[in-house]
């Protein structure tokens, strides 16, 4: 496993690059903006394809890479769902994975940070964003952040893992790079309380001021949806309406880009193909699945995806594969089940 912590000075925050073998797909956690030109050289010196990048919570002290990396490698955005952001391309629950090829992920809600706070779970190791620091636990007094929620994300569901758990944080101030469950049980200052109002007692009374950069970072973070104006523009895109129309028609294939478990948990458009949106060069490329059945039928090809950002990046490459009558449904299966679309298979969609 290629596995590297990297460090921003200015937040001092780390980021974590994950891949499974070099030549490989990769993901990150907790991006940083200005360090973005160094996670892209490192990504090709290690000859890697950044797949998906994750963020743990809306950050407060740093401005997120998140639109930038998809911005210049088309790669996923991941965040959970109760997260604030305009879009991201994919967003999680409690309990969902996130893989890349030969890396899964498992995504931990543990809100009192912030409501939007998630740990991730991997193998021998968590990354537990700002709710468990080490020797420390992120504050509780912005971004609906509560020390009663903190309580139970640290005490019900982080110190549930085993103790040899290694635990990688978002941040540390002093140098520290990796601890244990078992250690900061044992030694966290924070964690050695007997009670959830002794908790509450101890994160009430910090008085931290603000982040410097937090009147700048949180609204920047908000906002990392991909610009689409010139894909409408360009007459590539759907409204739901418009994407009902073709239920059912000959000459139109709907190709769902989520990933598997997106399809399962919420259910697809009735007669969709699937195309994961990891593989698509292959499928858009000459020879490729897509290619040929456009090719060979004259099918206009109607991408969709979560919120419309994967299948937005799709029709763009297919497009310039030479997939002129190609298009996507914009703001996704989250649009199209809002608009009352037919649904096939999958669980009953959040609420
Ligand atoms: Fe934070």
């Amino acid at each position: 496993m290629i596995f590297r912590q990297l460090f921003d000075g200015v937040s001092c925050t780390y980021a974590y690059l994950i891949a499974s073998r070099r030549g490989g797909e990769a993901l990150i956690i907790d991006s940083v903006l200005g360090k973005v030109d160094r996670y892209l050289r490192l990504l090709k010196e290690l000859d890697l394809k950044l797949v998906k990048a994750v963020d743990t919570h809306v950050h407060a002290d740093h401005i997120t890479g998140l639109g930038a990396l998809r911005d210049r490698t088309r790669c996923i955005t991941v965040m959970g769902r109760e997260s604030g952001v305009d879009v991201v391309s994919m967003r999680v629950s409690d309990g969902d994975p996130i893989a890349v090829e030969g890396i899964e992920l498992r995504a931990l809600h543990t809100p009192g940070h912030t409501d939007d706070s998630y740990s991730f779970v991997m193998g021998d190791r968590v990354f537990t964003g700002d709710t468990l620091l080490i020797r420390g636990t992120g504050r509780t007094d912005f971004q609906n952040g509560d020390p009663v929620t903190q309580y139970d994300s640290l005490f019900n569901k982080l110190l549930k893992l085993p103790d040899e758990t290694l635990v990688y944080p978002a941040h540390d101030y002093k140098g520290d790079t990796v601890s244990t469950i078992g250690e900061e049980r044992a030694h966290n200052p924070r964690l050695q309380v007997s009670s959830v109002q002794e908790y509450v007692t101890i994160m009430d009374n910090l008085n931290l001021p603000n982040p410097m950069m937090m009147d700048v970072a949180v609204p920047a973070n908000l906002r990392v949806g991909l610009a689409q104006d010139e894909i409408d523009a360009r007459g590539w895109s759907l409204d739901c309406d418009a994407a009902k129309s073709l239920l059912g028609r000959a000459d139109a294939v709907l190709v769902d880009l989520r990933d598997k478990t997106e399809r399962e948990s919420h259910g697809e458009i009735p007669g969709s193909v699937h195309a994961p949106y990891p593989e698509l060069d292959e499928h858009i490329g000459a020879g490729g699945l897509l290619h040929e059945l456009a090719a060979a039928t004259g099918k206009r090809l109607v991408f969709y995806c979560a919120y419309g950002e994967r299948s937005a990046m799709a029709v763009e490459a297919a497009q310039g594969a030479g997939l002129g009558n190609s298009c996507h449904i914009r703001g996704g299966i989250d649009a199209w089940i809002k608009a009352g679309g037919p649904l096939a298979g999958g669980a009953p969609p959040p609420s």
